[in-house]
């Protein structure tokens, strides 16, 4: 896209340049080398490793025992997957997991420069605009981490919102759109909004200044993100509001059925005569004693 610096490739600051030029900003996840490359030849401006790797690739039922370390780790992975030169790649963002910032400024400190340290991610991205988040998010910022903010349907509050959309009526509307200006007061440089009323996210791209970045949430914000597995059709069942690109799963098993079907059978080796098991002698202590 053309984006970037001579040693870095895609910048938080150039998602700005983006919204401002009225340049989409394209979003994706990936969780290892293989993933990250696909985005990467697709184009993508940034890669999200979303904790939503927690239920792609981990297996679980949600994305809470999604930890730190295999934040880390799968960051790591993706970062190797890239192959274009520094100057063209895109922006890695990696999710905190849950209870990595929930706990206050030291410990989202702590984590979120973990990420920053130990993996080739330039920003991190957490959920919610309580007063407690707003104070780390100042926080982080204030340490020089770029943060990304997320708002609507957060699935770290899977217990609380469930995955219903949210901001439905004009009292939680005003809400999201109070905290979403307290995001970006307090330093994040773009936000995502997930599954909430189309207007809503159209109308946030407009009043912000920092670039809204949507999923389930309309074709009127300044980029848009998806869970590339979703897309791809990979994963068992896709959101109502990210429908796949393709039957991507019924196509792997096809193929992989296809050449599990093909193997040759092989004549079987010829009979080789039994072994007898050698009587125990007599003499042996144990044997004869028990
Ligand atoms: O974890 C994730 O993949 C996300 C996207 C749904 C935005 O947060």
């Amino acid at each position: 896209m053309g984006l970037g610096h001579q040693c870095f490739g895609v910048r938080p600051a150039d998602l700005l340049t983006c919204k401002q030029e009225g340049r989409p900003i394209a979003a994706l996840t990936a969780w290892d080398a293989l993933s990250a490359a696909l985005v990467e030849q697709a184009g993508a401006d940034v890669i999200l490793v979303g904790d939503s790797l927690a239920m792609v690739v981990l297996g679980h039922a949600t994305t809470l025992p999604v930890t730190l370390e295999e934040m880390i780790l799968h960051t790591r992975a993706v970062g190797r997957g890239l192959q274009q030169p520094a100057a063209q790649q895109p922006l890695i963002v990696t999710d905190l997991p849950f209870l990595s910032y929930q706990c206050g400024g030291d410990a989202a400190v702590a984590a979120a420069g973990r990420v920053l340290k130990d993996s080739p991610a330039a920003a991190v991205k957490l959920e919610g605009a309580e007063p407690e988040t707003i104070a780390v998010v100042d926080r982080l910022v204030r340490s020089g981490i770029p943060v990304m903010g997320h708002l609507g349907l957060t699935p770290q509050s899977v217990h609380q919102l469930g995955y219903r959309r949210q901001a439905n009526d004009p009292l939680s509307q005003e809400r999201l759109r109070r905290q979403a200006r307290d995001l970006q007061a307090a330093g994040c440089f773009a936000l995502v909004i997930e599954h909430v009323p189309a207007e809503l996210a159209a109308g946030l791209s407009q009043e912000l200044s920092i670039p809204v970045i949507g999923i389930g949430a309309g074709d009127q914000c300044d980029g848009q993100v998806r869970v590339t597995a979703d897309l791809l059709g990979l994963t068992e069942r896709q959101p109502p509001f990210s429908p796949p690109l393709l039957a991507g799963r019924q196509l792997c098993i096809e193929a992989l059925r296809g050449w599990v079907a093909g193997l040759q059978p092989q004549s079987p080796p010829p009979p080789t005569n039994p072994v007898t098991p050698a009587a125990p002698h007599c003499s042996e202590p144990g044997l004869r004693d028990h």
